[in-house]
């Protein structure tokens, strides 16, 4: 095990220590999260980004073939001969001028950066790798996680891929995007359908990990949020090494948000960067936890001592009144979000907001997304539609340079998009119309025509 990597306690005041392979992810003194730590006045960190871009020209490499551990400097917790990549990471930040356009923002100042790219179609497997290397350095013979799809898909991947380790899912009850499901069993995972909901999964799994010793890879693995960093790595190496304005992400279980956190903290720290960027979280309007804590309860990280009580009294509510995670984004259907002491601080580092936007708002800013040439799910367009709200408030400028994170592909959830695009008002009503969704601004409808020569070309001539 490297030396000068170990994993510590969030809160300040806590601030005890677990070995670096410790696989409980908790707190061994006060129960909270943990952070891997390092010790970086021992470790060769580069003095400039721009080092980084010797590796480019060794892309026959693995490590440096792989958009997370050509960072690797600045997740130094694993020897070199232990990492396991599939190839994450090689994704793309795009200038997005039409989608700009729509948020009110001025040419050239929204970028969207598209991790749909990675092997198994979203964020996820970025930290993936970095989880799936710490198993390997601890002997892990078996992963699970609870999911709504793309984690399952990751881990499910990796598992295959690597033959490391057997893969166990679970999963809420018709809780599940069919094409993930696709790939977990396509990709030989135990999948266990529990009847609930993503919250309940997610707790059973943690605790059935903690009986069985199974290595857990939801987010509150603190490795997995290492592999995130790099998501921001990689936007800040798109940018040529600026720092954006603003960073957008949708926010479900808020790993994304606590892994930017905290990569800016340790680029700011390094002196690698002037500043971090500003980070605005999006939750849907049917999953807000965090909107209502942070911006309506004004629950602060407040030097790690968040108001515990306000954030048990708002569950209970929600436990009480019944009142369950509902939207089409289903990635971000989410009401308990594990990490969200770890987002309280990375939106006190980096000056945050939180908003919320519906269904109906997330579905038009897909369609405009798709519209500019990139592919994503919904959940994915919550970060979109957040710009949107954002510009309006006058919260961001129009000449501010912003980044949505559009964190997972088009093909999660494609019957939301197909249900958004239709001429068919049964299928429409079937799978948003009942959902509160109301009109569909920028639809692409499919032109019924004969089976007939005369009558297609005509169609075509009239129409394209
Ligand atoms: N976007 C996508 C595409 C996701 O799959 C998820 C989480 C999120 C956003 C939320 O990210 O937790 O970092 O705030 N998906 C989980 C899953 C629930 O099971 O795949 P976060």
């Amino acid at each position: 095990m490297p030396e000068f990597a170990f994993q510590r306690c969030i809160h300040p005041h806590c601030g005890a220590t677990a070995d670096l392979a410790d696989t409980a992810f908790r707190c061994p003194r006060c129960g909270g999260l943990l952070d891997v730590a390092y010790d970086w006045g021992r470790l060769p960190v580069p003095k400039s980004l721009k080092e980084f871009e010797a590796k480019w020209a060794d892309r026959t490499h693995p490590l440096n073939f792989s958009g997370v551990w050509r960072f690797c400097e600045l997740l130094p917790f694993a020897p070199d001969d232990l990492v396991l990549s599939i190839g994450e990471g090689q994704t793309l930040c795009q200038r997005a001028d039409p989608v700009a356009a729509y948020v009110g923002l001025k040419p050239g100042r929204l970028y969207l950066q598209y991790e749909g790219m990675n092997p198994s179609g979203s964020f996820k497997d970025n930290g993936m790798t970095a989880a799936f290397t710490h198993a390997r350095m601890v002997g892990a013979r078996r992963a699970a996680c609870a999911s709504t799809g793309n984690t399952s898909a990751s881990l499910a991947i990796y598992c295959a891929a690597t033959g490391l380790m057997r893969s166990i899912i679970f999963i809420g009850s018709g809780k599940i995007a069919y094409g993930k499901l696709a790939q977990a069993l396509d990709h030989g995972a135990l999948t266990l359908q529990i009847a609930g909901d993503f919250d309940d999964a997610l707790r059973r799994v943690q605790e059935v990990s903690r009986q069985l010793g199974i290595y857990l890879v939801n987010s509150v693995n603190p490795f997995r949020l290492e592999g995130q960093k790099t998501i921001m790595l990689r936007v800040l190496e798109a940018l040529r090494w600026d720092v954006p304005d603003w960073i957008i992400v949708p926010g479900g279980n808020l790993g994304n948000v606590s892994a930017f956190g905290k990569a800016f903290a340790e680029l700011t720290e390094l002196g690698l960067i002037p500043r971090p960027p500003r980070l605005a979280v999006v939750n849907a309007a049917g999953a807000d936890t965090f909107f209502q804590l942070y911006e309506k309860y004004g629950v602060r990280w407040n030097g790690g001592r968040p108001d515990d009580v306000k954030i048990a009294a708002y569950l209970k509510a929600l436990d009480d009144s019944g009142r369950r995670a509902d939207t089409l984004a289903s990635a971000i259907e989410i009401n308990r979000p594990v990490n969200l002491p770890k987002a309280l601080r990375a939106l006190e580092r980096c000056g945050g907001v939180v908003r919320e936007v519906t269904d109906q708002e997330i579905l038009d800013a897909k369609a405009k997304v798709g519209a500019g040439g990139l592919g994503c799910e919904p959940a994915s367009a919550a970060s979109v539609a957040g710009a949107l709200r954002l510009v309006r408030e006058g919260v961001i400028g129009a000449d501010e340079r912003v980044v949505c994170i559009l964190t997972g592909h088009q093909l999660k959830d494609p019957t939301a998009t197909v249900a958004y695009h239709t001429s068919d008002p049964k299928t429409f009503d079937e799978y948003l119309g009942k959902r509160g969704v109301k009109r569909v601004a920028f639809a692409n409808r499919a032109v019924q025509v004969p089976n007939d020569l005369d009558e297609i070309v005509k169609a075509i001539e009239l129409y394209a």
